[in-house]
Protein backbone atom coordinates (compact mmCIF):
# COMPACT_ATOMS: atom_id res chain seq x y z
CA UNK A 1 0.00 0.00 0.00
CA UNK A 2 1.18 3.35 -0.75
CA UNK A 3 -0.75 6.19 0.17
CA UNK A 4 0.38 9.63 -2.13
CA UNK A 5 -1.30 12.60 -1.04
CA UNK A 6 -2.58 15.02 -4.14
CA UNK A 7 -4.39 18.08 -4.72
CA UNK A 8 -7.98 17.82 -4.83
CA UNK A 9 -9.01 17.80 -8.41
CA UNK A 10 -11.69 19.10 -10.76
CA UNK A 11 -14.02 17.82 -13.28
CA UNK A 12 -14.45 20.59 -15.97
CA UNK A 13 -17.11 18.48 -17.82
CA UNK A 14 -19.96 17.46 -16.05
CA UNK A 15 -23.91 16.81 -16.83
CA UNK A 16 -25.40 17.07 -13.26
CA UNK A 17 -29.11 16.95 -15.24
CA UNK A 18 -31.29 18.94 -12.21
CA UNK A 19 -33.35 20.77 -13.32
CA UNK A 20 -35.56 18.27 -15.74
CA UNK A 21 -33.81 14.72 -15.26
CA UNK A 22 -33.17 13.79 -11.78
CA UNK A 23 -33.90 10.08 -12.44
CA UNK A 24 -30.45 10.29 -13.97
CA UNK A 25 -28.45 12.60 -11.73
CA UNK A 26 -29.16 15.56 -9.10
CA UNK A 27 -27.00 17.78 -7.43
CA UNK A 28 -26.83 15.31 -4.44
CA UNK A 29 -26.29 11.83 -6.19
CA UNK A 30 -23.59 13.36 -8.65
CA UNK A 31 -21.52 15.21 -5.72
CA UNK A 32 -21.60 12.35 -3.77
CA UNK A 33 -19.58 10.73 -6.72
CA UNK A 34 -17.70 13.26 -7.82
CA UNK A 35 -15.94 13.08 -4.23
CA UNK A 36 -15.84 8.89 -4.34
CA UNK A 37 -13.54 10.53 -7.65
CA UNK A 38 -11.73 12.46 -5.67
CA UNK A 39 -13.09 15.69 -7.20
CA UNK A 40 -13.84 18.18 -5.41
CA UNK A 41 -15.36 20.90 -7.94
CA UNK A 42 -17.30 19.70 -10.43
CA UNK A 43 -18.12 22.31 -13.68
CA UNK A 44 -21.86 21.62 -14.54
CA UNK A 45 -23.27 21.90 -18.02
CA UNK A 46 -26.30 23.79 -19.15
CA UNK A 47 -28.03 21.22 -21.68
CA UNK A 48 -30.69 20.50 -18.62
CA UNK A 49 -34.45 21.29 -18.87
CA UNK A 50 -34.99 24.07 -18.68
CA UNK A 51 -31.59 24.85 -20.30
CA UNK A 52 -29.41 27.40 -18.24
CA UNK A 53 -30.11 30.22 -20.62
CA UNK A 54 -31.08 33.40 -18.46
CA UNK A 55 -30.20 34.81 -15.04
CA UNK A 56 -33.57 33.75 -13.50
CA UNK A 57 -32.78 29.70 -15.16
CA UNK A 58 -28.60 29.97 -13.60
CA UNK A 59 -30.50 31.46 -10.13
CA UNK A 60 -32.74 28.84 -9.56
CA UNK A 61 -30.33 25.96 -10.63
CA UNK A 62 -27.29 27.65 -8.39
CA UNK A 63 -29.79 27.40 -5.41
CA UNK A 64 -31.20 24.10 -6.55
CA UNK A 65 -27.20 23.53 -6.25
CA UNK A 66 -26.90 24.91 -3.07
CA UNK A 67 -29.20 23.36 -0.99
CA UNK A 68 -27.53 19.27 -2.29
CA UNK A 69 -23.86 19.57 -3.01
CA UNK A 70 -21.44 18.37 -0.97
CA UNK A 71 -18.70 19.42 -3.20
CA UNK A 72 -18.19 22.63 -5.34
CA UNK A 73 -19.71 23.39 -8.39
CA UNK A 74 -19.21 26.00 -11.18
CA UNK A 75 -22.53 26.29 -13.51
CA UNK A 76 -21.90 26.76 -17.41
CA UNK A 77 -24.44 29.31 -19.04
CA UNK A 78 -25.64 28.02 -22.26
CA UNK A 79 -26.43 29.72 -25.71
CA UNK A 80 -30.05 28.78 -27.20
CA UNK A 81 -31.68 30.06 -30.19
CA UNK A 82 -34.37 31.33 -28.20
CA UNK A 83 -32.85 33.66 -24.99
CA UNK A 84 -30.09 35.29 -27.14
CA UNK A 85 -27.78 36.96 -25.05
CA UNK A 86 -30.09 36.70 -22.40
CA UNK A 87 -27.49 34.94 -20.11
CA UNK A 88 -25.05 38.13 -20.12
CA UNK A 89 -26.25 39.99 -17.18
CA UNK A 90 -24.56 37.22 -15.43
CA UNK A 91 -21.89 36.09 -17.26
CA UNK A 92 -19.34 36.88 -14.07
CA UNK A 93 -21.73 34.19 -11.95
CA UNK A 94 -21.15 31.46 -14.41
CA UNK A 95 -17.96 29.56 -15.24
CA UNK A 96 -17.98 30.19 -18.93
CA UNK A 97 -20.59 29.68 -21.57
CA UNK A 98 -20.95 26.51 -23.37
CA UNK A 99 -21.77 26.49 -27.40
CA UNK A 100 -23.33 23.32 -28.73
CA UNK A 101 -22.38 23.43 -32.31
CA UNK A 102 -21.82 19.61 -33.47
CA UNK A 103 -24.72 17.08 -32.50
CA UNK A 104 -25.84 16.35 -28.94
CA UNK A 105 -28.10 15.23 -26.42
CA UNK A 106 -30.73 17.87 -25.75
CA UNK A 107 -31.77 21.01 -27.75
CA UNK A 108 -29.20 23.19 -27.57
CA UNK A 109 -27.25 22.85 -31.09
CA UNK A 110 -26.52 26.34 -33.04
CA UNK A 111 -26.60 25.79 -36.96
CA UNK A 112 -26.25 29.20 -37.87
CA UNK A 113 -23.21 31.13 -38.59
CA UNK A 114 -25.22 34.72 -37.90
CA UNK A 115 -25.99 33.38 -34.70
CA UNK A 116 -22.95 32.13 -33.52
CA UNK A 117 -20.67 34.88 -34.67
CA UNK A 118 -23.52 36.70 -32.68
CA UNK A 119 -22.54 34.72 -29.54
CA UNK A 120 -19.00 35.15 -30.10
CA UNK A 121 -19.06 38.97 -30.49
CA UNK A 122 -21.34 39.30 -27.28
CA UNK A 123 -19.30 37.19 -25.18
CA UNK A 124 -16.39 39.54 -25.98
CA UNK A 125 -18.32 42.54 -25.76
CA UNK A 126 -19.76 41.49 -22.03
CA UNK A 127 -15.79 40.81 -21.09
CA UNK A 128 -14.23 44.08 -22.03
CA UNK A 129 -17.53 45.62 -19.86
CA UNK A 130 -15.77 43.34 -16.65
CA UNK A 131 -12.02 44.17 -17.92
CA UNK A 132 -11.31 40.54 -19.52
CA UNK A 133 -10.97 36.92 -18.97
CA UNK A 134 -9.99 35.43 -15.53
CA UNK A 135 -8.09 32.98 -17.73
CA UNK A 136 -5.85 36.34 -18.26
CA UNK A 137 -5.66 36.74 -14.24
CA UNK A 138 -8.54 39.39 -13.95
CA UNK A 139 -10.29 38.22 -11.10
CA UNK A 140 -13.17 40.03 -11.85
CA UNK A 141 -13.34 38.91 -15.77
CA UNK A 142 -15.46 36.46 -17.15
CA UNK A 143 -14.96 32.83 -18.03
CA UNK A 144 -13.83 31.30 -21.82
CA UNK A 145 -16.29 29.96 -24.38
CA UNK A 146 -16.23 26.29 -24.48
CA UNK A 147 -17.82 24.90 -27.52
CA UNK A 148 -18.93 21.22 -28.72
CA UNK A 149 -17.14 21.36 -32.36
CA UNK A 150 -16.66 18.31 -33.94
CA UNK A 151 -14.92 18.05 -37.36
CA UNK A 152 -15.41 21.23 -40.14
CA UNK A 153 -16.91 22.83 -37.19
CA UNK A 154 -14.08 23.46 -35.26
CA UNK A 155 -11.94 25.57 -37.60
CA UNK A 156 -15.22 27.86 -37.97
CA UNK A 157 -14.99 28.02 -33.74
CA UNK A 158 -11.29 29.02 -33.96
CA UNK A 159 -11.53 31.86 -36.12
CA UNK A 160 -14.97 33.33 -34.87
CA UNK A 161 -12.74 33.04 -30.95
CA UNK A 162 -9.67 34.81 -32.69
CA UNK A 163 -11.79 37.29 -34.45
CA UNK A 164 -12.98 38.37 -31.37
CA UNK A 165 -9.99 37.88 -28.81
CA UNK A 166 -11.82 35.33 -26.75
CA UNK A 167 -10.52 32.59 -25.20
CA UNK A 168 -11.63 29.38 -26.22
CA UNK A 169 -11.82 26.05 -24.69
CA UNK A 170 -12.69 23.03 -26.97
CA UNK A 171 -14.50 20.27 -25.06
CA UNK A 172 -13.87 16.64 -25.87
CA UNK A 173 -11.53 16.61 -28.78
CA UNK A 174 -11.30 13.41 -30.03
CA UNK A 175 -9.77 12.86 -33.87
CA UNK A 176 -6.62 13.22 -34.99
CA UNK A 177 -7.93 16.14 -37.31
CA UNK A 178 -9.17 17.94 -34.34
CA UNK A 179 -5.93 17.81 -32.16
CA UNK A 180 -3.61 18.24 -34.81
CA UNK A 181 -5.61 21.56 -35.98
CA UNK A 182 -5.56 22.58 -32.43
CA UNK A 183 -1.92 22.32 -31.85
CA UNK A 184 -1.27 24.54 -34.94
CA UNK A 185 -3.50 26.98 -33.55
CA UNK A 186 -1.94 27.31 -30.54
CA UNK A 187 1.29 27.20 -32.63
CA UNK A 188 0.51 30.36 -33.82
CA UNK A 189 -0.43 31.82 -30.58
CA UNK A 190 -4.06 31.63 -30.47
CA UNK A 191 -5.90 31.64 -27.27
CA UNK A 192 -7.35 28.02 -27.61
CA UNK A 193 -7.13 25.35 -24.59
CA UNK A 194 -8.57 21.54 -24.76
CA UNK A 195 -9.61 18.85 -23.03
CA UNK A 196 -9.70 14.88 -23.71
CA UNK A 197 -12.25 12.60 -22.03
CA UNK A 198 -11.20 9.28 -20.55
CA UNK A 199 -13.39 7.28 -22.82
CA UNK A 200 -11.74 8.80 -25.68
CA UNK A 201 -7.98 8.48 -24.35
CA UNK A 202 -8.76 4.66 -23.50
CA UNK A 203 -11.71 3.42 -25.58
CA UNK A 204 -11.77 2.93 -29.61
CA UNK A 205 -14.37 2.43 -32.06
CA UNK A 206 -13.59 -1.56 -31.27
CA UNK A 207 -14.65 -0.97 -28.09
CA UNK A 208 -18.01 1.21 -28.97
CA UNK A 209 -18.95 -2.09 -31.11
CA UNK A 210 -18.68 -4.57 -28.13
CA UNK A 211 -20.48 -2.09 -25.83
CA UNK A 212 -23.59 -1.40 -27.36
CA UNK A 213 -25.73 1.47 -26.36
CA UNK A 214 -23.00 1.79 -23.22
CA UNK A 215 -20.58 3.04 -25.51
CA UNK A 216 -22.66 5.31 -27.26
CA UNK A 217 -21.74 9.19 -26.96
CA UNK A 218 -20.89 12.39 -28.58
CA UNK A 219 -18.30 12.33 -29.77
CA UNK A 220 -18.81 8.71 -30.12
CA UNK A 221 -15.46 6.57 -29.54
CA UNK A 222 -13.12 6.95 -32.99
CA UNK A 223 -10.48 4.67 -34.17
CA UNK A 224 -7.23 3.45 -32.60
CA UNK A 225 -5.21 6.38 -34.69
CA UNK A 226 -7.29 9.11 -33.70
CA UNK A 227 -6.45 7.67 -29.83
CA UNK A 228 -2.73 7.33 -30.70
CA UNK A 229 -2.76 11.08 -32.02
CA UNK A 230 -4.40 12.49 -28.51
CA UNK A 231 -1.75 10.13 -26.89
CA UNK A 232 1.02 11.79 -28.76
CA UNK A 233 -0.30 15.34 -28.64
CA UNK A 234 -0.60 14.97 -24.82
CA UNK A 235 1.69 17.81 -24.41
CA UNK A 236 -1.39 20.18 -25.65
CA UNK A 237 -3.91 18.35 -24.30
CA UNK A 238 -4.35 20.49 -21.72
CA UNK A 239 -7.19 19.50 -19.59
CA UNK A 240 -9.11 15.93 -18.92
CA UNK A 241 -12.17 15.94 -18.28
CA UNK A 242 -15.08 13.32 -18.37
CA UNK A 243 -18.44 14.62 -19.84
CA UNK A 244 -19.85 12.49 -17.01
CA UNK A 245 -22.82 12.49 -18.94
CA UNK A 246 -25.51 10.18 -16.99
CA UNK A 247 -28.34 8.68 -18.48
CA UNK A 248 -30.41 5.15 -17.17
CA UNK A 249 -28.85 2.00 -18.06
CA UNK A 250 -33.06 1.68 -19.23
CA UNK A 251 -32.82 4.38 -21.67
CA UNK A 252 -29.74 3.60 -23.36
CA UNK A 253 -31.38 0.14 -24.17
CA UNK A 254 -34.50 1.37 -25.60
CA UNK A 255 -35.86 -0.21 -28.42
CA UNK A 256 -38.54 2.32 -28.69
CA UNK A 257 -36.92 5.53 -28.28
CA UNK A 258 -33.75 6.53 -30.13
CA UNK A 259 -31.01 5.75 -26.98
CA UNK A 260 -29.70 9.18 -25.55
CA UNK A 261 -25.65 9.51 -26.33
CA UNK A 262 -23.57 9.54 -23.25
CA UNK A 263 -21.43 8.27 -20.69
CA UNK A 264 -20.78 8.38 -16.69
CA UNK A 265 -17.39 9.15 -15.94
CA UNK A 266 -16.71 11.41 -12.90
CA UNK A 267 -15.47 8.17 -10.46
CA UNK A 268 -13.65 6.68 -13.08
CA UNK A 269 -11.61 9.14 -14.12
CA UNK A 270 -8.39 9.02 -11.43
CA UNK A 271 -8.22 4.94 -11.78
CA UNK A 272 -8.06 5.23 -14.84
CA UNK A 273 -5.11 7.90 -15.16
CA UNK A 274 -3.17 5.77 -12.04
CA UNK A 275 -3.23 3.08 -14.34
CA UNK A 276 -1.96 4.93 -17.30
CA UNK A 277 0.64 6.34 -14.54
CA UNK A 278 1.55 2.42 -13.12
CA UNK A 279 1.91 1.50 -17.08
CA UNK A 280 4.38 5.02 -17.77
CA UNK A 281 2.25 6.17 -20.20
CA UNK A 282 1.59 9.55 -17.87
CA UNK A 283 3.78 10.83 -14.80
CA UNK A 284 1.47 11.73 -11.64
CA UNK A 285 2.62 15.56 -12.70
CA UNK A 286 0.64 15.35 -16.06
CA UNK A 287 -2.38 14.01 -14.10
CA UNK A 288 -2.12 16.74 -11.27
CA UNK A 289 -1.45 19.41 -13.86
CA UNK A 290 -4.58 18.05 -15.95
CA UNK A 291 -6.93 17.65 -13.40
CA UNK A 292 -6.13 20.38 -10.70
CA UNK A 293 -3.80 22.90 -11.86
CA UNK A 294 -4.97 23.42 -15.36
CA UNK A 295 -8.88 23.38 -14.92
CA UNK A 296 -8.57 25.88 -11.82
CA UNK A 297 -6.13 28.68 -14.16
CA UNK A 298 -8.80 28.10 -17.55
CA UNK A 299 -11.66 28.51 -15.21
CA UNK A 300 -10.47 31.02 -12.33
CA UNK A 301 -11.42 29.01 -9.91
CA UNK A 302 -8.64 29.23 -6.72
CA UNK A 303 -7.84 26.08 -4.72
CA UNK A 304 -9.63 25.35 -1.92
CA UNK A 305 -7.85 26.00 1.40
CA UNK A 306 -6.59 22.86 3.04
CA UNK A 307 -7.99 20.56 0.47
CA UNK A 308 -6.38 17.56 -0.69
CA UNK A 309 -6.98 13.85 -1.81
CA UNK A 310 -5.30 10.55 -0.66
CA UNK A 311 -4.98 7.60 -2.75
CA UNK A 312 -3.74 4.72 -2.98
CA UNK A 313 -1.58 3.75 -6.00
CA UNK A 314 -1.12 0.39 -5.51
CA UNK A 315 -4.90 -0.87 -5.10
CA UNK A 316 -5.84 -2.91 -7.95
CA UNK A 317 -9.51 -3.53 -8.37
CA UNK A 318 -11.99 -4.63 -11.27
CA UNK A 319 -14.03 -1.45 -11.94
CA UNK A 320 -17.99 -2.59 -11.47
CA UNK A 321 -21.34 -1.12 -12.10
CA UNK A 322 -22.55 -1.67 -8.34
CA UNK A 323 -19.62 -0.10 -6.95
CA UNK A 324 -20.84 3.17 -8.78
CA UNK A 325 -22.09 6.19 -6.68
CA UNK A 326 -24.07 7.88 -9.86
CA UNK A 327 -27.52 7.61 -9.81
CA UNK A 328 -27.72 5.38 -12.85
CA UNK A 329 -24.97 2.89 -11.55
CA UNK A 330 -22.90 1.73 -14.78
CA UNK A 331 -20.03 2.72 -16.00
CA UNK A 332 -18.73 1.93 -19.22
CA UNK A 333 -15.01 0.19 -18.31
CA UNK A 334 -16.81 -1.79 -16.13
CA UNK A 335 -14.73 -5.23 -16.09
CA UNK A 336 -11.53 -3.00 -16.43
CA UNK A 337 -8.65 -4.06 -13.75
CA UNK A 338 -7.15 -0.76 -12.71
CA UNK A 339 -4.96 0.78 -9.56
CA UNK A 340 -5.38 3.42 -7.63
CA UNK A 341 -8.13 4.16 -5.18
CA UNK A 342 -9.35 7.13 -3.86
CA UNK A 343 -8.86 6.46 0.15
CA UNK A 344 -9.65 9.84 1.50
CA UNK A 345 -11.13 13.23 0.60
CA UNK A 346 -10.46 16.70 2.90
CA UNK A 347 -12.31 19.97 1.44
CA UNK A 348 -11.51 22.85 3.06
CA UNK A 349 -10.03 21.20 6.62
CA UNK A 350 -13.37 18.46 6.74
CA UNK A 351 -12.86 14.85 5.71
CA UNK A 352 -16.16 14.67 3.45
CA UNK A 353 -15.39 11.07 1.93
CA UNK A 354 -13.20 8.42 3.48
CA UNK A 355 -12.89 4.52 2.86
CA UNK A 356 -16.07 4.30 0.50
CA UNK A 357 -17.91 6.68 2.89
CA UNK A 358 -19.62 9.74 2.78
CA UNK A 359 -18.62 12.09 5.31
CA UNK A 360 -20.24 15.35 4.15
CA UNK A 361 -23.50 17.01 4.38
CA UNK A 362 -25.97 18.02 1.66
CA UNK A 363 -25.07 21.49 0.96
CA UNK A 364 -22.11 21.65 2.64
CA UNK A 365 -20.01 21.83 -1.06
CA UNK A 366 -20.11 25.82 -2.68
CA UNK A 367 -21.80 27.30 -5.59
CA UNK A 368 -18.84 29.22 -7.50
CA UNK A 369 -18.84 32.37 -8.61
CA UNK A 370 -21.95 33.71 -6.43
CA UNK A 371 -24.22 32.11 -8.83
CA UNK A 372 -26.44 31.25 -5.98
CA UNK A 373 -26.36 34.91 -4.57
CA UNK A 374 -28.73 36.34 -7.16
CA UNK A 375 -27.83 39.65 -9.03
O1 LIG B 1 -22.57 11.99 -25.34
C1 LIG B 1 -22.92 13.10 -24.99
N1 LIG B 1 -23.81 13.26 -24.00
N2 LIG B 1 -22.43 14.17 -25.62
C2 LIG B 1 -22.91 15.41 -25.40
O2 LIG B 1 -22.48 16.33 -26.04
C3 LIG B 1 -23.98 15.64 -24.40
C4 LIG B 1 -24.05 14.54 -23.44
C5 LIG B 1 -25.32 14.50 -22.62
O3 LIG B 1 -25.74 15.54 -22.13
O4 LIG B 1 -25.85 13.42 -22.44
ZN1 LIG C 1 -20.87 17.17 -22.36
Amino acid sequence: MTILRLPSLVDAHVHVREPGYEHKEDFYSGTVAALAGGVVTILDMPNTVPPTDTPARLLAKARLAQAKVVCDVGLFVGATTTELDAYLPVAQAACGLKIYVSDTFGSLRIESLDLLHRFFRSWAECAAAHGGYRSQGIAEGIGPIAVHAEELMLPVCLALANLHGTPLHVVHVSRRSEIELIRKAKEQGYAVTCEATPHHLFLTAEDAARLGPRGDMRPRLVTADDVAALWENMAYIDLIATDHAPHTLQEKQSQEAAPPPGVPGVETLLPLLLTAVHEERLTLEDVVERCAFAPRRIYGIDEPEDSYIEVDVDAEFTVRDEAMLTRVKWTPFAGRRVRGRVERVVLRGNEVFADGQLLAAPGSGRVLFGAADGI
